[in-house]
């Protein structure tokens, strides 16, 4: 199986270029921050107490299932579709302190290697945050996906509505979030785009480059 790794902080472009990147190659697409959220989501509105739980107690839980299609993308917990959901400013905000637990750290490494090794797909983008350094750090491709803080802010800003501002989350998210692991810099081995510059065509023609040129 093909894997192609890419991490990168909130705001980078991942997503989107990695769905496209994805669909370029007829490739699978896997989103694993969607499942941070989705525990988050199940705090909130499931009332699931996830600090107070073992990694095997969250596995009997989990109740989740994501499109691992590039072109039609949906997060469905407990059969209830949580795709628009797990992107509202709640979720935002309680993700981050459920994504340094270590048990749920623990339980995300065993489930997203095993959702990708039983897909049956030939080959999957597969984009978060320790994707390249924990998750699959054996990927024939491994990517960090950077932008400059300014445009990161800038691209978030523009996803919401003009009344919501998103500075002091972005920023606030990524430093509780690399305290975890460190998305800013690439591991050895990993090859660093920064999109700052770059228009989002030009950046998934830099991904294709680096994965052709593996
Ligand atoms: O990429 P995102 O914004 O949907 O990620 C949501 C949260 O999940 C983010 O706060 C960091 C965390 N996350 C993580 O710790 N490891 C991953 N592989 C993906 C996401």
């Amino acid at each position: 199986m093909h894997i192609i790794a890419i991490d990168g902080p909130a705001g980078s472009g991942k997503s989107s270029v990695s769905k496209a990147a994805a669909r370029a190659l007829g490739f699978g697409y896997l989103d694993t921050g969607a499942a941070y959220r989705a525990l988050a989501w199940a705090q909130l509105n499931r009332n699931l107490q996830v600090g107070a739980m073992s990694a095997s107690q969250i596995a009997e839980v989990f109740d989740y299932k994501i499109s691992l299609d590039p072109s039609n993308y949906w997060v469905q917990f407990a059969n209830v579709d949580i795709t628009d959901a797990i992107r509202e400013p709640e979720v935002a905000q309680t993700v981050s302190s459920i994504a340094v637990l270590p048990q749920v750290r623990a339980f995300m490494l065993q489930y997203t290697r095993d959702l990708v090794t039983q897909s049956g797909l030939t080959g999957i983008v597969v984009e978060g945050r320790d994707i390249t350094t924990v998750i699959f750090p054996e990927a024939e491709t491994r990517i960090l996906l950077t932008a400059s803080e300014e445009v990161r802010i800038r691209r978030r800003q523009a996803e919401l509505p003009a009344d919501v501002s998103i500075a002091d989350q972005v920023t606030k998210r990524d430093n509780t979030d690399s305290q975890v692991v460190d998305f800013m810099k690439p591991a050895i081995g990993v090859i660093a785009i920064d999109s700052s510059n770059l228009s989002f065509d030009e950046t998934v023609t830099a991904v294709l480059e680096a994965v052709k040129g593996k």
